[in-house]
């Protein structure tokens, strides 16, 4: 439980987090663009076109994060922006990556650099995404241009962002792009996926010898817990519901084993077995995304009334990041590196009380031996939310879209106070802590 006394988070390193579609701004001819440019998918109707301007404002941006003193920074790079047409790279886009990443060493902050989160050329969704049969070869090539041209500044990766998140959208819900709806297709993609990548995994090591290589994928846990616990359908549901979202997925792609209901892509060879240090064979840290908890009545996200909630109505429950990175460290045997966790708090009116609580609950965890590394925030600068659009606010940094003026929100100064202290404080909580209240929800609500 996080009480007002403090935390100390010692040896962790402490950061932000972002996407390129989310932030970049720009013409570029992506999946989300072209699903962005239909009527009715976007709830404001917003493109990524616009987002942060990101892609020229990065000296600012960057200035801004150092003066936070934010020591890590998880990215990602654009796929459709480096390869505009297929194999054919833009050397332009390479080298303003270049520059960001050189700048961000000489402020001190640590690149992660996430390869693909959620977004891809138009070109190679229209040639069947992951299901057309070069595709796992069109990505490896796209890998293997990335580590050898920015290979030199980048050590530590993210292959793949949340494929659980992705694929549910994508493939079996239908709200993301390419916006199919068939079970039996999203777990197709997930064995596509998982072979994805295993195969960047190995590929990454070869290019990058050496110790300091550490790759990673990006997974959104949650908890899942029956809404009703003596109803035998919702009891029957949650460890299947669990097992469907997450279980499989995560096994797949740390062990290289692909259990029911995911199966090897034809023409993938099983990958040779564990490294047999009992740490899992195909991942250098587990990499966390944590927001919320699943509350299970139905095939669907649910939240329950009375709860806490963030703008969005995701439940807000701090105890959960403790419970699925002890779980993370328990099964697999890696580092944590919460690559992702953070709220939608327009009024940030208690995103430093969810700072709080969810930072109180590393410190409690890493006492107890779960080794967690890394923390990175989700997310700097207000940033374009996907299907939401440009309306919800999870920036410690606000940002006026119109004027593209960022201003550092009292949530910012707190988490820039927390990585100056190592930890959290009385006079910390005092300060920014004490009074915040979440809204609760009051109807059944169903978000992502
Ligand atoms: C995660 C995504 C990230 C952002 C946050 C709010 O699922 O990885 O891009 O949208 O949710």
């Amino acid at each position: 439980m996080a009480t007002d006394d403090g935390f100390r988070l010692d040896g962790m390193l402490l950061g932000v987090a972002s996407a390129a579609t989310q932030i970049e701004g720009g013409e570029v001819e992506s999946n989300w663009s072209d699903w962005a440019s239909r009527p009715g998918t976007i709830a404001d109707g917003s493109t990524p076109a616009r987002a942060t301007d990101h892609w020229r404002r990065w000296r600012e941006d960057t200035a801004l994060m150092a003066s936070l003193g934010v020591q890590v920074y998880r990215l990602s790079v654009e796929w459709a922006r480096l390869e505009p047409r297929p194999g054919l790279w833009d050397d332009a886009a390479f080298e303003r990556y270049r520059a960001e990443l050189e700048l961000l060493g000489d402020k001190g902050i640590r690149p992660l650099v996430t390869l693909h989160h959620f977004s891809h050329p138009l070109w190679f969704e229209r040639d069947g995404g992951w299901l057309a049969p070069g595709a796992l070869w069109v990505w490896e090539r796209f890998v293997a241009e990335v580590v050898a041209r920015l290979g030199d500044l980048v050590s530590e990766w993210v292959t793949i962002n949340e494929p659980n998140v992705y694929v549910t959208g994508a493939h079996v819900f239908g709200d993301f792009p390419p916006g199919h709806r068939s079970l039996t297709e999203g777990m197709r993609v997930y064995g596509v996926l998982a072979a994805a990548h295993l195969r960047a995994y190995a590929l990454i090591h070869s290019l990058q010898p050496g110790p300091g290589t550490m790759v990673g994928v990006a997974h959104h846990l949650r908890p899942f817990r029956p809404g009703n616990p003596r109803n035998p359908w919702h009891r029957a549901l949650t460890p299947a519901m669990r097992h469907l979202f997450q279980g499989a997925i995560v096994r797949a792609m740390t062990t290289g084993e692909f259990t029911f209901p995911l199966r090897r892509p034809p023409g993938i060879p099983a990958l040779p077995a564990g490294s047999g240090d009992g740490r899992a064979p195909y991942a250098d840290f587990f990499g966390l995304n944590y927001y919320s908890r699943t509350t299970v009545t139905r095939f669907d996200d649910g939240t329950p009334p009375g709860v806490p909630v963030n703008d969005l109505g995701w439940e807000v429950y701090a105890a959960g990041l403790g419970e699925t990175a002890r779980w993370a460290w328990e099964t697999y045997r890696l580092p944590v590196w919460v690559t992702e966790n953070g709220t939608c708090d327009a009024a940030d009116a208690f995103r430093s009380r969810y700072l709080w609580e969810h930072l109180s609950v590393l410190s409690e965890v890493r006492a107890q031996g779960v080794p967690v590394e890394r923390y990175y925030h989700w997310c700097f600068v207000d940033n374009w939310e996907w299907n939401e659009g440009e309306g919800p606010r999870f920036g410690l940094v606000a940002l006026d879209y119109e004027t593209q003026e960022r201003a550092v929100r009292d949530s910012g100064r707190f988490f820039a106070e927390v990585i100056r202290a190592g930890g959290g404080t009385p006079e910390l909580h005092a300060k920014y802590v004490a009074g915040q209240e979440y809204p609760i929800s009051d109807a059944p609500a169903h978000p992502r």
